[in-house]
């Protein structure tokens, strides 16, 4: 059983196919949540949800991609119609595309701001709009979006990625402001998780062989681990956790935070 209680409460957890949204996902409903997959990935995400059913938990899935507004009006309304509610989104869902300053492409770039920043700001927007009083759920919550250690520190290869993982912070920043000052009855907070090894970690480790910036990918995640204080790379759980934390009671006087978990690396 989780340490913070999350029981009654009913999550969408946005990339909650595999990776650490999977994680996520299984750790909200450890803590006695009821959560909604949402993703692209129909297949996959039928599956995590499948898990969760048959572990006790009440979940669904749902498919979305973040950066179509159409999409966020379905997910919410398949989250309140399954689950009875909504006060909790995990903004998890991202991609990461490797490239040099040097070497920038803007339509890959584009996608990436597309994905991380369109598609964290219309999961915001819709929370708020459901979440608040008057809403289709109406009863407050929280959001956590997923920024990333890469939002803290310069590493070769990933400026596209930092500044969207960047803007995602202003983004809680802000959305916590107005939620608050607005009467929302929302917290919005969000997490920087170091280097953890999910298809994302493991193809950017593998990038910087491509690029010639590390001879394998072996020794880059060796000096990932060198520049972190608790000297290991992150694991799904660690970030699960944390996010459990921001979405339970246990937070309930934290909102505009950024919580680095990431062994040190950034700090
Ligand atoms: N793995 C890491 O080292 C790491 C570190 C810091 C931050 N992050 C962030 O954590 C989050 C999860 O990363 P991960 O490592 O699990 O990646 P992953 O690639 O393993 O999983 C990402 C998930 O997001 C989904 N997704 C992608 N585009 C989508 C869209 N348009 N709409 C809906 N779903 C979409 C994918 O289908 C997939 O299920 C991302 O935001 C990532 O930037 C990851």
């Amino acid at each position: 059983m989780s340490k913070f209680d999350l029981t009654g409460r009913k999550a969408l957890v946005t990339g909650g196919a595999r990776g650490l949204g999977e994680g996520m996902a299984k750790a909200l409903a450890a803590a006695g949540a009821s959560v909604m997959i949402g993703d692209v990935l129909a297949s996959l995400g039928r599956d995590v949800a499948g898990a969760l059913s048959a572990g006790g938990a009440k979940a669904g899935f749902v498919q979305l991609d973040v950066t179509k507004e159409d999409d966020w009006l379905g997910a919410v309304k398949a989250t309140v119609d399954t689950l009875g509610g909504f006060d909790i989104l995990i903004n998890n869902a991202g991609i990461e595309i490797t490239a040099l300053v040097a070497d920038i492409d803007a339509v890959e770039l584009g996608r990436m701001l597309d994905v991380n920043i369109v598609g964290t700001a219309l999961g915001l927007k819709h929370a708020f709009r459901a979440m608040r009083p008057g809403g289709a759920a109406g009863q407050g919550g929280a959001v956590v979006n997923i920024s990333s250690v890469a939002a803290t520190i310069a590493f070769p290869a990933i400026a596209g990625y930092s500044a969207t993982k960047s803007a995602v912070d202003r983004l809680t920043r802000v959305a916590a402001m107005e939620a608050g000052k607005l009467g929302y009855g929302v917290r919005v907070n969000c997490i920087y998780p170091g280097l953890v090894p999910t298809e994302m970690g493991m193809k950017l480790a593998a990038d910087m062989v491509t690029l010639g910036l590390w001879p394998s990918a072996e020794a880059a995640v060796g000096d990932v681990i060198g520049l972190t204080p608790l000297g290991r790379l992150g694991e799904v759980s660690d970030m699960a956790d944390a996010v459990v934390f921001l979405a339970s009671d246990a937070s309930r006087f934290i909102t505009g935070a950024g919580l680095p978990v990431d062994g040190g690396m950034g700090m």
